[in-house]
């Protein structure tokens, strides 16, 4: 794991939580999916299991009791704000909540660096999303308390990867010999372009389903293939549904186009119905990091393979984990 620059810290010697002698996240950012190994993903879903455990026995207990978050939102969230806040309440510890930067000094003009050393100031962690790729790595060349990256524009959103690897790892058991396929907005969804980049540590084959305008960027083709994976790219989810195990629908992403009307033909292209899910394997699973905007029919929603609320509740755990470890306490 690389260390983003962070001064070393001791690792606390009584760990209340977890493995008892080291710390290996503490004081780290969690800036992008390339950052962890595979050793790492095995430790933070050791920890996630532990927080689910916990959870279901305890409700909430006090590992974190007086650390503070603040969850500093430039864009608009429901999922990833809110479990962060879960998250850290279920530990026991508080939460400044930004979520409305427009009611804060950056409405001002206050710069980005400015605003992360102000919180810091004041909270042990700092979640951020923002609109700008590389914001979060940007926000933790200046702070000295973890950053964690809760999304930056159309770059990556580890933490949403994490819950995605950990959704399927818990769903179908494991990941290597899986294929994968993901449909939509493959260009400007950040959450398939963290999520592919983690699946390349494993032995899975890659489908992109998406319209010609947007497709997966080359940059992520290429790091992806020099892991050796094989990718298939195609409009046409019908080359490749009957072979996948994990079907991830993404939402067009309408705030990003450019000119509205590229949108307007790409809308509504794909809609997963029951029809569709008659076609996929008996034991597949079908994601979606949600918000869905018609991607996937209401009727599908019954179905045992539609995995994306239990993805969403895979989220809390992993948020725990991530929150427990970067502040010294797993
Ligand atoms: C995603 C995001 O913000 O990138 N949402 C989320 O965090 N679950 C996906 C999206 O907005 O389409």
């Amino acid at each position: 794991m690389e260390t983003n620059g962070k001064p070393d810290r001791t690792p606390s010697p009584h760990l209340p939580f977890g493995d008892q002698r080291s710390a290996p996240f503490y004081g780290k950012d969690i800036l992008s999916v390339r950052q962890f190994s595979r050793e790492d993903l095995a430790y933070i879903f050791g920890v996630a299991h532990e927080m689910r455990e916990m959870v279901a026995r305890v409700g909430t207990f006090d590992l974190l009791k007086g650390k503070i978050l603040a969850n500093l939102f430039y864009e608009p969230s429901t999922r990833t704000s809110s479990s962060f806040t879960a998250a850290m309440e279920r530990l026991g510890g508080s939460v400044i909540p930004i979520n409305e930067v427009k009611y804060s000094s950056v409405s001002k003009g206050e710069s980005l660096p400015d605003t992360v050393r102000t919180l810091e100031c004041y909270a042990d962690v700092i979640v951020l999303r923002h609109p700008e790729v590389g914001a979060s790595a940007e926000a933790a060349n200046y702070a000295r308390k973890p950053i964690i990256n809760a999304g930056d524009g159309v770059g990556e959103h580890p933490t949403q990867a994490l819950l995605d690897l950990f959704t399927i790892l818990e769903e179908l058991g494991e990941a290597d010999g899986l294929t994968v396929t993901m449909l939509g907005d493959l260009k400007y969804g950040r959450t398939v372009h963290s999520l592919a980049r983690l699946l390349s540590l494993y032995d899975v084959k890659l489908n992109y389903v998406s319209p010609e305008i947007l497709r997966m960027p080359p940059e992520i083709l290429a790091e992806v293939g020099a892991q050796d994976i094989p990718q298939t790219e195609t409009r046409r989810l019908e080359d490749v549904l009957a072979a996948t195990d994990v079907l991830y629908v993404t939402r067009v992403q309408k705030e990003r186009f450019e000119d509205l009307a590229d949108y307007e033909k790409v809308r509504g292209l794909y809609v997963i119905t029951p029809e569709t899910l008659a076609q996929a394997k008996e034991r597949m699973i079908l994601m979606h990091p949600l918000p869905r905007v018609g991607e996937i029919s209401m009727e599908v929603d019954d179905d045992p393979r539609a995995a994306y609320f239990r993805q969403m509740e895979y989220g809390l755990y992993i948020r725990m984990a991530l929150l427990a470890m970067v502040l010294g306490k797993a």
